[in-house]
């Protein structure tokens, strides 16, 4: 890959992806695009490559590119705070993005990785699956559905173009402190520890996520590309842990021994299991993941980014 352009690229994942080709192609022409909504130029430090601060939705990709093209494109810009309510923004922005975007690649036909979201699978507990029936519960997720049919429909229309979606889970690890509320849990629990604080979870923690690190959400989303396949997958850890699980984690990177402080949660319904079934990336895009959520912690917690920017005190034994 000679030319790569990747969208949401000053975002938690999309950085780590950045750095990470930069890393494996060192001589490849990179293109980050990203209009920096909620994502942060931090996260590109030692970026070599050229950058479009542009709005995806509303951009004219002719008269930016002029018929330029890339050989690989990253999809992952995308507004990520669930709780947004606002349906129209949700929905034009998420999807438009990526309208204009397949439009413009088209007449090449340039391969496509993009980010869905196990969001689109609705608040049911147990095994996820691909081919499970989608039931989005806010405008996020319904706009992750949109993407995946718009993918559809485009294949469809152009047979042999390689358009891939990944359904990612619950994924956490460095450069995802500029999101705040929507940054993951072990983000916000590792930032209450370091203050000495006993971290806050629902009554009684026994609740389950398929928790992901980010460098393996990274090596699917290559693999994906690699693959040059068409379809969607799921990309989680495949092991679900529990909030409690996550407290006695962030102990052990932390040197902490706090115990979890219970509170009731204030949803009338609350997910209490998510789960990827890995069989299908495995198979597909022979790649497995890596990470437990003990390596992905500590590997994490190494990095220095867990800790970065932090209001500390010293963590109570
Ligand atoms: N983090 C997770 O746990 C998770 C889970 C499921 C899916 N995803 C998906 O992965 C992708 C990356 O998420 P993230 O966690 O890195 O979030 P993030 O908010 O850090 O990154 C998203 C990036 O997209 C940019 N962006 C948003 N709308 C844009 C637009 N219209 N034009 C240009 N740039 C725009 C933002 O500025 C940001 O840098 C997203 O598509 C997200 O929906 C993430």
């Amino acid at each position: 890959m000679k030319k790569i352009w990747i969208t949401g690229g000053a975002g938690f994942i999309g950085s780590n992806l950045v750095m990470q080709l930069q890393e494996e192609y060192p001589l490849a022409d990179l293109t980050v695009m990203d209009d920096l909504r909620s994502g942060s130029f931090l996260n590109l430090e030692g970026f070599r490559g050229d950058f479009v601060a542009a709005d995806l939705s509303r951009l004219d990709w002719e008269g930016q590119f002029k018929g330029e093209r890339p050989e690989a494109m990253f999809h992952l810009g995308s507004i990520t705070d669930t709780t947004l309510q606002d349906q129209k923004i949700q929905t034009h922005d998420n999807v438009e993005s990526f309208r204009r975007l397949l439009e413009y690649l088209r007449p090449e036909k340039t391969p496509v990785v993009y980010a869905s979201s196990a969001a689109t699978y609705g608040i049911r507990a147990g095994v996820n699956r691909v081919g499970d029936p989608l039931a989005p519960a806010n405008a996020y997720a319904f706009s992750k559905v949109q993407l995946e049919n718009l993918a559809k429909k485009m294949q469809g229309e152009e047979p042999s173009w390689k358009i891939a979606g990944l359904r990612y889970f619950n994924v956490y690890g460095p450069r995802e402190g500029h999101k705040g509320v929507p940054a993951s849990m072990a983000w916000h629990l590792a930032g209450q520890m370091l203050m000495g604080k006993r971290p806050r979870v629902f009554t009684a923690g026994e609740q389950k996520r398929d928790f992901v690190y980010v460098k393996d959400i990274v090596a699917f989303t290559l693999a994906a590309m690699k693959a040059g396949k068409s379809g969607v997958w799921n990309a989680g850890s495949g092991q679900p842990r529990s909030f409690n699980e996550m407290v006695e984690g962030l102990n052990g990177v932390l040197g902490t021994k706090l115990q979890p402080e219970y509170f009731e949660c204030p949803y009338p319904f609350y997910q209490p299991h998510t789960e990827a079934d890995m069989s299908a990336t495995e198979r597909d895009l022979k790649i497995k993941p890596k990470f437990s959520l003990e390596q992905g912690l500590a590997d994490y917690e190494k990095s220095g980014w867990l800790t970065r920017g932090r209001v500390s005190v010293k963590p109570t034994k």
